[in-house]
């Protein structure tokens, strides 16, 4: 993604080879600043304070956390403990475990002194994957924009989308806005439905920003408006992201990703998924049943913040004594989902097809 001309990744080695850079989403829309990880604890905090986030971006900079923590110390007492700090972070996304269990794999047969660099390597050849993942998820994805374009004629093709799934949910291209930008960029008109996503807004926050960079048409709605919209004609496709697929092809993503699900089935709207394949969970079958689903605090819901001329204001939105709840994830049973869009293919989201992938 380039921001003012230059071209950037959300996550990246400094080149004084003991540091890794970030971009702090915490500060997003309103400030684009870096973040510098020193220690495994900088980046296990990045995670669960949120200033990274996005299934495949957590399991890049947890891959960067162990390279940091090896670098510390490379003992196998230093490997374990990163490990589980790291694992610790955030419940959900299934690539944290991924990437965890990927360097653990790499590091723990290497004598001690070799672990280091081999983990700065690995960690690096993760975000290489992910950014080839993700733009042949883009491939795959706009063959099926191209479809309903070509049904269209002139008018755009009207997709929703929900939380952010973009680029900065991953090291480059995003999953579910890789098929959007490919489309933008082959000249087919396609204008986006962004959910502002409640309660963090990642759509009205992260995703607007980075459509409005790369110069694509959006508008931002509120999480209820989807529905309405659908019921009208105005929405073509949905596609959003995952952040744990299930090996019957249940989508575990964000909390009210299941409404637009439902709402797209009763108006015979396809609904989409953009996955890559780190992202399946092959030891889970019912996602309902099995999957953890973070509960994150109530003052995200009970607060809001905002920009107010330069200075950033936080207000409270509820009566005093009123409880909030926020579950942060849902899951979208595999019969709601119209097709998964992976590196591999587009493959129905049906047990079969999900072996047959690996
Ligand atoms: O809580 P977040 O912001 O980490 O949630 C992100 C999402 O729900 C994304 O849709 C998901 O991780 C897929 S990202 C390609």
């Amino acid at each position: 993604m380039k921001v003012d001309g230059r071209a950037y990744r959300t996550i990246w080695p400094d080149p004084d080879g003991e540091s890794v850079i970030i971009l702090d989403q915490t500060l997003f829309p309103h400030r684009f600043e870096t973040a510098r990880l020193t220690v495994v604890e900088d980046a296990a905090r990045a995670i669960s304070d949120m200033l990274v986030r996005g299934a495949p971006l957590i399991g890049a900079t947890a891959a960067y956390g162990m390279a940091l923590a090896m670098r510390a110390d490379a003992s196998d007492t230093a490997l374990a403990k990163a490990y589980e700090q790291l694992h610790a972070t955030r419940p959900t996304a299934i690539n944290l475990r991924w990437a965890l269990d990927r360097m653990h794999a790499v590091l723990r047969p290497l004598p001690q002194g070799d672990r280091a660099e081999a983990a700065w390597e690995e960690a690096a050849r993760v975000c290489d994957e992910d950014v080839a993942i993700n733009s042949a998820i883009g491939d795959n994805g706009l063959a099926i924009i191209r479809d309903i374009a070509a049904k269209k004629g002139s008018a755009p093709v009207n997709i929703l989308t929900h939380c952010n799934a973009g680029w900065l949910a991953t090291v480059d291209w995003g999953t579910a806005t890789a098929p959007i930008y490919k489309a933008h960029d082959a000249g087919i008109p396609v204008h986006v439905w962004v959910d502002e996503t409640r309660p963090r807004n990642q759509g009205a926050f992260l995703t607007a920003w980075e459509l409005g960079r790369h110069g694509v048409p959006h508008t931002v709605i509120v999480d209820n408006a989807g529905g309405h919209l659908m019921q009208h004609g105005d929405v073509d496709m949905v596609i959003v992201g995952t952040d744990r697929t299930t090996a019957r092809g249940d989508v575990c993503n964000k909390i009210g990703t299941y409404l637009k699900a439902l709402a797209a089935k009763d108006n015979g709207i396809p609904f989409y998924v953009a996955l890559p394949t780190p992202t399946i969970d092959h030891r889970v079958h019912d996602g309902i049943a099995e999957i953890p689903i973070e509960d994150r605090s109530q003052d995200e819901v009970r607060f809001i913040s905002g920009r107010s001329g330069e200075a950033v204001t936080r207000v409270d939105l509820l009566p005093p004594g009123s409880a909030a709840a926020n579950p942060s994830f849902d899951v979208t049973p595999a019969r709601l989902v119209t097709a998964l869009v992976t590196e591999k293919g587009v493959i129905p989201a049906t047990a079969e097809a999900i072996a047959a992938l690996s």
